[in-house]
């Protein structure tokens, strides 16, 4: 996969170099200046951990190569300190960025008060309630880029395939997916609420610009933490004049294979911080496979197989390995606990021993969970009625057999928003689709073809118990040459979770906003 080429922008002549640029200036010498990440000090040297926002560089500071001040001056530096330097770039294999700067001149900007993150481990609540801080991290670092290089990558696809952006408002009197979780507020003494989402007046511009996306903030009352409900998310959503379903999950298909293609181009050292194996993504160029809800059922219920493989059984196999491994964490746990017993440990040891042990203990409450849940989620899928709506841990032990994400189409029609189209020839389905992301992610997309017969569309306001003056103006978009037309909904965080393998999508959205979060 080539590489994208990203220029560096010319300097004035006393800016500086970011580090994502160093390794073009081996053998000059650069300005630089960043935040520090860590320190390590040795006899008459002092090894920086500087990082500036485009990267982390190792610089070297060298008592005999530099003033007595500057040395002194590393000395000072906290973690976090803000500072300037000059130095020499000079390649290293083993390094990050394959640089390392040997500094020749240092200037304090400001000395960090005692960072309350440190580098030994925290629990999530003391991380979330410091997410402004949190921020500054290696893996925080590596997310927020892989995010960035998403959303670029949403706008090129849908540019480069001849759709208008469109912005949707906000404030609306209509409830698009359903009154349950709607956040209601006030607009001038009018009852209104926060969008669920944009796709009514998307269907609206698509009449006017044959194809468009929206790609902005919606927002969801879901009542209870799970890993993958936020109460306020971005999501995209395009809608496509003169396309059926079928057309739809073509274009769903091209489009997450090009924007995780992308990743996977520009983000191959954001990915190795975080540990995610681009291999695994390369298999978004596979065809996903289409699956119809009925059939969906039957896998998940294991009575229909996927390559000689049940779900049950595979999640049987799951559960095992857990126990195996929960077994050998508790081991490990124990060992360490008598070491750092030991009398006269020093106090690097007594660190070390300590983080390995919180980590370990970590691993051991995952495990537990999962030997909690599964149980519950075999019984629950074994117990899957025929036409209910997927469960969250329904699709986790589905997409368990893929290795690509999977579309699920043509649905129950009473598990559908009042907008899906029914199928004229089996009353009983509605034309969307659900894309559920491998690994156990689950829904990443929902979408499908919009109803376009009128009496079908006041028939389904009424039975969802919608208001029908609020939907009026939507109706008049199949009175006035209503055409076949389709789309679908990314939400964008559900795509970073699983693009980086995430285990809730707290960490992919700089604030996140959900049950029982607001702050900071
Ligand atoms: O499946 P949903 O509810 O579909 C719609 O909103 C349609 N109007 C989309 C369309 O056809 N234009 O939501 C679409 C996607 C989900 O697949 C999921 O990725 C994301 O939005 N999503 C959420 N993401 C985070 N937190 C939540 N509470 C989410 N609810 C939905
Ligand atoms: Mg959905």
């Amino acid at each position: 996969m080539p590489k994208i080429a990203i220029f560096e922008p010319k300097r004035e002549k006393m800016s500086a170099t970011t580090i994502e640029f160093l390794s073009k200036h081996i053998g000059k010498t650069v300005n630089m200046q960043g935040w520090l990440m860590g320190k390590r000090t040795g006899k008459g040297l002092a090894f920086l951990v500087m990082r500036d926002g485009s990267g982390m560089c190792q610089c070297v500071v060298d008592e005999q190569q530099v003033s007595p001040e500057v040395f002194e001056d590393t000395r000072r530096l906290t973690q976090e300190s803000s500072f300037r330097l000059t130095g020499e770039v000079v390649a290293d294999e083993r390094q990050m960025g394959g640089v390392e700067v040997r500094v020749k001149t240092l200037e304090i900007l400001s000395i960090s008060h005692e960072y309350p993150i440190s580098p030994k481990e925290h629990g999530i609540d003391f991380l979330m309630d410091h997410r402004h801080l949190w921020l500054r991290s290696k893996r925080q670092w590596a997310i927020m880029r892989i995010r960035n290089t998403l959303i670029m990558a949403i706008h090129e696809f849908f540019q480069s395939e001849g759709f208008i952006q469109m912005d949707a408002p906000i404030f609306t009197d209509n409830a698009c997916e359903g009154t349950s979780t709607l956040f209601a507020t006030d607009f001038y003494g009018h009852p209104a609420y926060l969008s669920q989402s944009g796709q009514l007046y998307g269907e609206a511009m698509a009449m006017a610009f044959g194809k468009i996306y929206t790609f902005g903030p919606t927002f969801r009352a879901e009542k209870s933490k799970t890993r993958r409900h936020l109460s306020e998310f971005w999501m995209i959503e395009p809608e496509m004049a003169f396309h059926d379903l079928s057309m739809n999950m073509d274009v769903i298909e091209r489009f997450l294979r090009f924007v995780v293609q992308k990743v996977i181009q520009k983000n191959t050292v954001e990915l190795e911080v975080i540990g995610r194996d681009p291999a695994v993504l390369q298999r978004v160029a596979e065809p996903f496979p289409r699956i119809t809800y009925e059939d969906a059922v039957a896998i998940l219920k294991g009575e229909k197989e996927v390559d000689g493989r049940n779900a049950l059984a595979t999640l049987e196999d799951d559960l095992r390995l857990v126990k195996e491994r929960a077994a050998v964490v508790q081991e490990e746990i124990a060992q360490r606990e008598d070491q750092l017993k030991q009398p006269g440990l020093k106090k690097g040891e007594i660190g070390f021993y300590q983080s390995r042990l919180q980590a370990l203990k970590e691993e051991l409450s995952d495990c537990e969970e999962q030997m909690r849940n599964i149980p519950i989620w075999l019984q629950s899928a074994a117990q899957f009625r025929m036409g209910n709506d997927f469960g969250g841990s329904d699709e986790t032990v589905l997409t368990r057999l893929f290795q690509t994400p999977i579309m699920v189409y043509n649905w129950p029609h009473e598990v559908k928003a009042f907008y899906m189209k029914r199928d004229e020839q089996d009353a009983r389905w509605a034309k969307g689709v659900d894309v559920l992301a491998p690994e156990g992610y689950g829904e990443i997309v929902g979408g499908g073809e919009r109803e376009t017969k009128l009496d079908w569309l006041i028939e389904k306001i009424n039975e969802h118990g919608l208001p029908m003056e609020a939907f009026e103006w939507y109706l008049d978009l199949r009175r006035y040459g209503s055409v076949p037309h389709a789309g679908f909904g990314l939400g964008l965080e559900r795509l970073v979770a699983w693009v980086c393998k995430l285990p809730h999508v707290r960490e992919t959205i700089p604030f996140p906003r959900m049950y029982g979060r607001i702050a900071p």
